[in-house]
């Protein structure tokens, strides 16, 4: 799958362009704040509806203006598909796929694939849990709208049982719970489920990608900790019988303490945490070997490639990696950002340059 082209009208600093990609690689210049990364901003908006650093619609609308457009094409399998967003400032955005308005964010799911990768994806391996759960989710939603619709599920009940853990009538809380947790445990296996055979799946690939990366100097290993494995009838007994076991302590903290909110991804190079002993390089070659084995489980499940968005990633691997990242990525349709364009690192590939002036494209050939 690839984008082909993209409007932008009165999004972030653009007034009113159109970016043209190819199949392929593309690389996207320009000096610093000139629109790189809220065009690669844009086309991930199209592929799962949320953008990756503006937690309010709004923000995305150029200063000024009372609505923001955006409008891509991409070539799949099944045809060409165009998905717009229309903005506004009271931050209900509207969805359109092929023109008909879509009245659930979710249904934007899967029409235009992506994978996003910018140096805040440190955050991957750096930080919290949360983190890594938000990269299962983002990844796992746009594979299977089951998947986001069961999250959504999960995370209103799970908030609906953690107010009703705070209730003082501790009877009512025990006559209650039981039915929610049926509930909680159906949803929560589903999502388990899916994150358990996803990890499965990308572990062996993430592992062969960081290899590559790092020229098999390092070895990486990546696990779950989430401890329930099986079917989802297993799965959700487990978690029945385990929510019912942790309820007083659950009573007592205010909040549910076991389920897929909880669970974490374990990484680890030649045996030692990433998060705690590997270096910036290091915990930047591991998302980024992550990254890459997620378009490779897209491509399983598919048979498609999604868009691989890597904005402002060369800039932080030395020559050598940078090579290999770009040789890593020429079956897929590829979008780099950069500040320059470094020749040498994309000799010997044909690959589509695009100039991004102040929120305008200079250069599209
Ligand atoms: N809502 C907005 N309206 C107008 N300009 C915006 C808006 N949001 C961001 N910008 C501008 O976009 C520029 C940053 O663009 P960005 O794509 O992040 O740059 P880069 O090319 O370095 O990736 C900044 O100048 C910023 O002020
Ligand atoms: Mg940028």
């Amino acid at each position: 799958m690839f984008i082909k082209s993209l409007l932008l009208k009165n999004f972030r600093n653009y007034t009113e362009e159109n970016i043209c990609f190819c199949d392929g690689l593309n690389v996207l210049t320009g000096a610093n704040a000139q629109g790189k990364t809220n065009a690669a901003e844009a086309i991930f908006l199209l592929c799962t509806g949320y953008s990756p650093r503006a937690n309010k619609d709004r923000l995305v609308i150029k200063n000024g203006q009372e609505t923001a457009q955006i409008l891509g094409t991409a070539s799949s399998m099944y045809g060409d598909v165009s998905v717009r967003i229309d903005f506004n400032k009271n931050d209900k955005k509207n969805i359109y796929v092929n023109g008909l308005q879509v009245l659930r964010i979710g249904e934007i799911l899967g029409n235009i694939n992506s994978v996003f990768f910018n140096p805040s994806e440190l955050k991957l391996v750096q930080e919290s849990p949360e983190d890594r759960r938000r990269f299962l989710n983002v990844s796992l939603s746009q594979m299977s709208k089951n998947y986001f619709y069961a999250l959504q599920r999960y995370n209103k009940i799970l908030s609906q049982r953690n107010n009703l853990l705070k209730d003082p009538n501790v009877s009512l809380i025990k006559d209650t719970l039981p039915i929610w947790d049926i509930q909680l445990s159906k949803e929560a296996a589903k999502i388990i489920k899916a994150r358990n055979e996803f990890l499965t799946q990308i572990a062996p690939i993430a592992e062969e990608k960081h290899a590559y990366l790092s020229d098999s100097k390092e070895t990486l290993k990546m696990k779950t900790e989430s401890g329930y494995y099986g079917t989802e009838e297993e799965i959700a007994y487990a978690i029945y019988e385990d929510l019912k076991v942790s309820i007083e302590k659950d009573m007592r903290l205010g909040f549910t303490g076991i389920g897929p909110h909880r669970d974490d991804i374990k990484f680890t190079l030649n045996g030692d945490d990433v998060r705690v002993f590997g270096s910036q390089g290091q915990q930047r070659t591991v998302a980024l070997s992550l990254k890459l084995a997620e378009t490779e489980t897209f491509y399983k499940r598919f048979n498609e490639y999604p868009i691989l968005i890597l904005d402002d990633v060369l800039s932080e691997l030395d020559k050598k990696r940078q090579r290999k990242l770009v040789s890593a990525t020429t079956h897929l349709q590829t979008i780099f950002t950069a500040t320059g364009l470094d020749r040498t690192v994309f000799k010997n590939y044909d690959y589509n340059r695009i100039v991004i002036e102040n929120g305008k494209v200079k250069k599209n050939k």
